[in-house]
């Protein structure tokens, strides 16, 4: 007997073949730091974050049923290493959960400026997320989308959401953790905010360790990663009332605190992981300077010793001088609030 389907919603949607996605960046007010599951990437921590305006990744994936294996490219040059596996391992899910063995052709395009440390992992695998799903037929809504970019980096369950998002951690020792764990949109008064981010980019190589690593080293060895943790609970819901009432100096302390704790979890690792470097300290002391001058302006770090300073929009550029005026060789890169992860329409060259 034929079953009626809801218009729209295929039981089996049918695989597009060819799908193109781009998502952006998204830096985290309340971090995401160590991860209970490995394998599901389930944090320990709710986190939340602002998607950018810049840099978006824009990814391509093709089934190829003729090629032997995954062909992958970052801006035309093919991946090879950790890179490749990761992307490989995020295609397997994929194929695992659609039924379908087909090898893929993934072109990804990055306009993040290199090491900016400007997650390109989360924009990347939230771009690949969409695209594969889509070229793979997987028929996801939004917060299914955010569930499986989680497994490619935990970070890209956010950039599926524009704006500001909450990423769930998800309750420990649930019977479906996977299903407990993914992000949502915020409803944040965001014109009353007019909520502006600063990159300083003060040292754009390589970072010596990944956060992935370096994650997993702070929660085996650190003493303080969970009184951090604990009070990293108390800071989101601090968080959440600050942006309710759309206060920036409120958000900002906010941010600044739970990131230096990060770090200080990261430092107390046995051996220490430190990311942060004199530059970071100095565009440190020129945001504490700004705020001494009355400017509201907090700093916040990641995986890296760039910094990323939250300040008003209308303050934006007064902000940026004065980091160029505190290291004279940092770029220095302005965003403001940007889109969730979509799907751009026909490839104009798909054939
Ligand atoms: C410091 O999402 O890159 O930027 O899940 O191992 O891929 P994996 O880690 P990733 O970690 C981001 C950590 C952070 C903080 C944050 O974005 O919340």
């Amino acid at each position: 007997m034929a079953v009626e389907q809801p218009v729209g919603v295929p039981d089996h949607p049918a695989a597009a073949g060819d799908a193109t996605a781009v998502a952006h960046p998204n830096i985290a007010l309340i971090k995401y730091w160590g991860k209970r599951d490995e394998r599901l990437v389930l944090p320990w921590t709710d986190s939340l974050s602002l998607t950018l305006d810049v840099f978006p990744t824009t990814t391509r994936v093709r089934l190829a049923p003729g090629a032997g294996r995954d062909a992958v490219t970052l801006d035309g040059v093919p991946l090879a290493g950790e890179p490749r596996r990761r992307v490989v391992a995020f295609l397997e899910l994929v194929r695992e959960r659609a039924g379908l063995a087909l090898p893929a052709v993934v072109e990804t395009r990055n306009t993040v400026p290199t090491g900016a440390g400007l997650a390109s992992s989360a924009s990347g695998f939230a771009a690949l997320a969409a695209a594969a799903g889509a070229a793979y037929g997987l028929g996801l809504d939004a917060t299914g989308l955010s569930r499986l970019a989680r497994r490619g980096s935990g970070s890209a369950a956010r950039s599926v959401f524009g704006g500001f998002a909450l990423w769930h951690a998800g309750q420990p020792g649930h019977a479906d953790a996977d299903l407990g764990s993914y992000a949502e949109p915020l409803p944040v008064p965001v014109r009353a905010l007019d909520p502006a981010l600063v990159v300083a980019v003060v040292d754009a190589g390589p970072k010596a360790v990944s956060s992935r690593e370096a994650m997993r080293h702070t929660v085996d060895t650190s003493p303080l990663y969970r009184p951090w943790a604990a009070s990293s609970q108390a800071d989101l819901i601090e968080m959440r009332h600050a942006l309710d009432r759309a206060d920036l100096d409120a958000v900002g302390e906010i941010a600044e605190r739970n990131a230096l704790g990060m770090h200080a979890t990261m430092l107390a690792a046995r051996p220490a992981v430190r990311y942060l470097s004199a530059a970071t300290l100095t565009v440190l002391d020129a945001v504490l300077e700004l705020r001494r001058g009355g400017v509201a302006a907090y700093a916040t770090m990641d995986a890296g010793p760039n910094v990323k300073v939250l300040c008003r929009g209308a303050d934006a550029q007064r902000v940026a001088a004065a980091v160029r005026g505190a290291v004279g060789t940092a770029a220095v890169h302005l965003a403001g609030p940007g889109p969730g992860a979509r799907l751009l329409g026909a490839n104009p060259d798909a054939n």
